[in-house]
């Protein structure tokens, strides 16, 4: 009798948390374009719900579940679920994030505590959730959404700036870790996007990018397995380079921009 194993047999089953909006809901349909069944996971289930609908219509398979990535509990039982009802995880996509200002003169721990819990923990529990099993299949990628952001302090954002740092550093981490068990690592890094996140800042954000073609290039970078995708191009350009510049002349920089924002 012929039996075929239901990694073969089955759709691939993408995690992508954060999808409620900006980023997460633009890639989702992608991703379901290409023949995934993409769990769509966030705190906003009526958001998730309408996308799933949407996805849905046009052929895709997305299944919607309310997820806060910050609660570790939370996490475990839902991948224990997902996989339970749809099969090991392959992909999982970890997008969700908040990047609410700390400035110094307002600064409390637990302003950054709540930042890190999300943008930190929040993939540290998505990543526990399915390495594991990625690991014994020798197989499976991890996905995160980090931000240019993480090269350097920026003044007004510490908590968002350094929970970004964390993050890319943990995925370079695992990423090099990983190679020898068949789990890839895609980091992806993005400068300023037209998001509900960006929607509230007041300052000038060079190189602004519209939500659809920043989800255009996770999607390909996702697919080509790149270890990094930073975009746009200019502003990740102009941030690399800022990683080599003495204290002196970042300082001076970054202080008028602060000053543009006043
Ligand atoms: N927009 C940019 O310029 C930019 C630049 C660099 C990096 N990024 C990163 O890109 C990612 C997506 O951001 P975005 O710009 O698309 O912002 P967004 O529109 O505000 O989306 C953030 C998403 O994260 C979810 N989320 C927040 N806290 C959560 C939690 N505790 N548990 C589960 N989901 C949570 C939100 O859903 P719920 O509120 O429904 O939970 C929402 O779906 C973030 O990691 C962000 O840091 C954005």
């Amino acid at each position: 009798m012929a039996t075929s194993s239901p990694n073969t047999a089955r759709p691939r089953l993408t995690v992508l948390t954060g999808a409620s909006s900006g980023l997460g809901a633009a890639l989702a349909p992608l991703l379901a374009r290409d023949g995934d069944t993409v769990v769509i996971t966030a705190r906003r289930l009526e958001n998730l719900e309408a996308l799933a609908a949407r996805i849905r219509e046009s052929g895709g398979k997305a299944v919607p579940i309310a997820l806060d990535v910050g609660d570790h509990a939370a996490v475990v039982s839902t991948f224990q679920r997902v996989e339970a009802e749809f099969g090991p995880v392959d992909t999982l996509i970890c997008n969700a994030g908040i990047g609410d200002p700390t400035p110094a003169t307002r600064f409390l721990a637990a302003d950054i505590e709540r930042i890190f819990r999300t943008n930190v923990l929040g993939v540290a529990n998505c990543i526990e959730a399915v390495l594991p099993g990625m690991i014994s299949r020798k197989a499976g990628h991890l996905v995160g959404v980090s931000s240019l952001a993480g090269y350097r302090g920026l003044p007004g954002s510490g908590g968002y700036a350094a929970s970004k740092a964390a993050v890319t550093n943990l995925l370079e981490s695992l990423r090099v870790e990983l190679q020898n068990h068949r789990v890839a690592v895609t980091t992806i890094t993005p400068g300023f996007i037209r998001t509900p996140m960006t929607a509230r800042n007041r300052f000038p954000m060079p190189f602004l990018m519209d939500v659809d073609e920043a989800a255009a290039l996770m999607h390909e970078g996702i697919r080509a397995r790149a270890t990094q995708v930073a975009f746009p191009w200019q502003l990740a350009s102009i941030v690399k380079s800022a990683r080599f510049l003495p204290n002196l002349i970042y300082d001076r920089a970054l202080r008028a921009r602060r000053a543009e924002k006043g």
